[in-house]
């Protein structure tokens, strides 16, 4: 399997707390440990950079707690780069911040019409876009989607709270294949999943339940929750080489690696 060098955009999480609960892994009440959230995070910006991969930095703004959570800044495909609707109030200035960076780093800016929250439910596999609805991500941004990427979109009906956003429940391995957690989706969408995918690893609750999906790949190496010792063994049976990392801090705030990496995918040579 051949690796791709990819470039994401991280943003340190500075300011990271729980101040709020937007889903179920939210517990404001909960001690957080912010410098241990930093060290975890400068280890995962290490792993990418140590796999060869470019990683660029957005300034993380004051009183905004999630904003390291850059995956949900936009969706960057072919040098084109959509901008987002987040559905809660506490993370709207995130949107036009993010926005700004794109635009400065010469991307075709095109701002979403309905909620929508990025890669966090938007997912580029093979020819397809995968993308999620039922909590964030509203159904009709798909259709927006299409028309700006020109790529077929997939409507992945999201059906556990705690797997709120798609890449909670699904990680795209490579262009033909897939990992996800069945029972996050729809018994509709479990059915395109099969049909589109029928290679595909499923993964257990166990693994789900640690954020094991939210995983990137580069199409060889695999980053994942070092707690999802069962997903990382099955991906190392199809021949992926896992590296595990801890992200407890951020998981606190329902996010993992995935959630801290944006892609961002310049023209079609480095799609
Ligand atoms: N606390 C954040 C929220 O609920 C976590 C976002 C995680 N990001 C992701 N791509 N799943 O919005």
């Amino acid at each position: 399997m051949d690796a791709t060098r990819q470039r994401f955009l991280m943003c340190r999480p500075t300011y990271f707390a729980v101040d709020y609960a937007i889903n179920p892994w939210m517990d404001p009440n909960a001690p957080v440990d912010t410098d241990l959230a930093i060290r975890q995070w400068e280890r995962l910006r290490q792993v990418y950079r140590d796999l060869g991969h470019t990683v660029e930095e957005i300034t993380p703004l004051p009183g905004l707690p999630d904003m390291v959570f850059a995956a949900n800044g936009g969706t960057v495909i072919d040098g084109k780069a959509m901008a987002v609707q987040f559905r809660d109030p506490q993370r709207a200035d995130e949107a036009p911040a993010y926005r700004a960076w794109f635009e400065g780093a010469g991307f075709e800016l095109y701002d979403p019409k309905h909620v929508n929250e990025g890669e966090g439910d938007v997912l580029l596999a093979g020819d397809h876009l995968l993308a999620g609805t039922g909590f964030r991500t509203a159904h009709a941004a798909h259709a927006q989607l299409q028309e700006v990427f020109g790529y077929p979109v997939i409507t992945m009906q999201l059906v556990d709270p705690r797997f709120y956003h798609l890449d909670t429940a699904l990680t795209v391995l490579d262009e033909r294949t897939v990992a996800y957690l069945p029972e996050a989706f729809s018994p509709g969408s479990q059915a395109v999943l099969r049909r589109l995918f029928p290679d595909a690893v499923h993964a257990t609750m166990a693994d789900a339940e640690v954020l094991g999906l939210n995983a990137v790949s580069d199409g060889r190496h695999v980053v994942l929750p070092a707690q999802a010792t069962d997903l990382a063994a099955k991906l190392r049976d199809r021949g992926y080489q896992t590296i595990g990392v801890d992200l407890s801090e951020l998981r606190k705030a329902g996010g993992g690696p995935k959630c801290c990496t944006l892609r961002l995918r310049q023209g079609k040579a480095s799609k």
